[in-house]
């Protein structure tokens, strides 16, 4: 049995933070956000009875009209998001209920911007295993939610958004074929959410502290983000004897366009073989790779190969290497 993504759909709220928006919350230039990280605009969640569950059900509902496919067949539903809802239920488990999975379980992911990558993987198996027939993976993350508009450091970086794939097996040759997964904890403490766990409970003093927002030492993240995203798209196509001219797209998540650049370059993929959106919605976290996945549907073709790749807290990295199933045309 071989997993393989069959479908795929995406979400975005409708609001949109402007870099030109920024300068005026913010001691920062629409030029320093676009040269230091391509990211033009993002979009942002504001109603705030809304949660990422809400854009996770919004996704999968879309994928659902799109491949046919009845909520009650969902078998499995996993979430990879560093937003959940709330810290329990899973926010899995939120979705399956509002999109009317009753059939299904659930379980969120916790890998950060890698954390869609994770999901394809863990998700792959049960396909692959034969005890799951159709599994829906998604990636989405209301960052707006942690991020502290008075720091400039970070609040340029991110946005909301969520997408969701559907994996299924494949009689054939097409599917996930390889991946690479890394966590190394040593790197926890550049970038993560201080507070509102089990170290820090929330309290008076964490919120004072502004520990609920994301912290990120941005340059020893973009030290290793640089050269472990490409290391591993790299060591990922040497493993399965891809050259550049094998790979139909590289995939990579969304954090700065000079890490993506700086992983393009390894790989010796055309720049035109990339697919990147961060101009469009910065780093959306879990939601990125699929995102781009749902951007670029209607260009991919059965038989396609395409090297996956994210960077991302933890620290986490990795890469998958998928035969694209189906024709996206279609
Ligand atoms: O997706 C998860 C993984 N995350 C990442 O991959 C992010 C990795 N890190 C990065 O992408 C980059 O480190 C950033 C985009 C976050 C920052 O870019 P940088 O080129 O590393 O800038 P820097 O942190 O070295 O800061 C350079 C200068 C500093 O000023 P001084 O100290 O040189 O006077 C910053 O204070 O730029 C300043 N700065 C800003 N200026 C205007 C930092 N943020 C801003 C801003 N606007 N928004």
């Amino acid at each position: 049995m071989a997993a393989a993504i069959t479908s795929v759909a995406g979400y975005l709220p409708e609001d949109r933070l402007t870099n030109k928006d920024l300068e005026k919350m913010v001691d920062t230039s629409d030029e320093w956000i676009r040269t230091r990280t391509g990211i033009e605009e993002r979009r942002i969640l504001k109603d705030p009875t809304k949660a990422t569950s809400d854009m996770g059900a919004e996704a999968v509902r879309a994928l659902c009209s799109k491949s046919g496919l009845d909520p009650t067949d969902i078998d499995l539903i996993v979430c990879a998001t560093v937003t959940p809802d709330m810290l329990f239920p899973s926010t899995a488990n939120l979705i399956g209920h509002k999109v009317g999975a009753t059939k299904a379980w659930g379980f969120d992911l916790s890998a950060a911007c890698s954390g869609f990558l994770f999901a394809l993987k863990t998700a792959a198996q049960f396909v692959e295993n034969g005890t799951a027939k159709n599994v829906v993976v998604v990636g989405a993350d209301k960052m707006s939610s942690i991020v502290d508009y008075t720091d400039r450091t970070t609040c340029v970086l991110f946005g909301d958004a969520a997408a969701a794939v559907l994996l299924q097996n494949d009689e054939g040759d097409c599917g996930i074929l390889d991946s690479q997964l890394y966590s190394d904890g040593s790197g926890g403490d550049y970038l993560c959410m201080p507070a509102g766990g089990s170290l820090r409970p929330s309290s008076h003093e964490t919120v004072d502290a502004k520990q609920h927002f994301i912290f990120q030492d941005g340059q020893p993240v973009f030290k290793a983000a640089v050269t472990k995203m490409a290391d591993v798209s790299y060591e990922i196509m040497q493993r399965n004897n891809l050259t550049a001219d094998d790979v139909a797209w590289l995939v990579p998540h969304q954090a700065n366009l000079r890490i993506i650049d700086a992983t393009q370059r390894r790989t010796g993929v055309p720049k035109d073989k990339v697919m990147i959106n961060i101009q469009k919605y910065g780093n959306t976290t879990a939601a990125t790779i699929p995102l781009c996945l749902h951007d670029w549907e209607s260009q991919l073709t059965r038989g396609d190969n395409l090297i996956l790749a994210a960077f991302g807290g933890g620290f986490t990295w990795g890469s998958v290497y998928v035969k694209w199933a189906y024709d996206g045309k279609k």
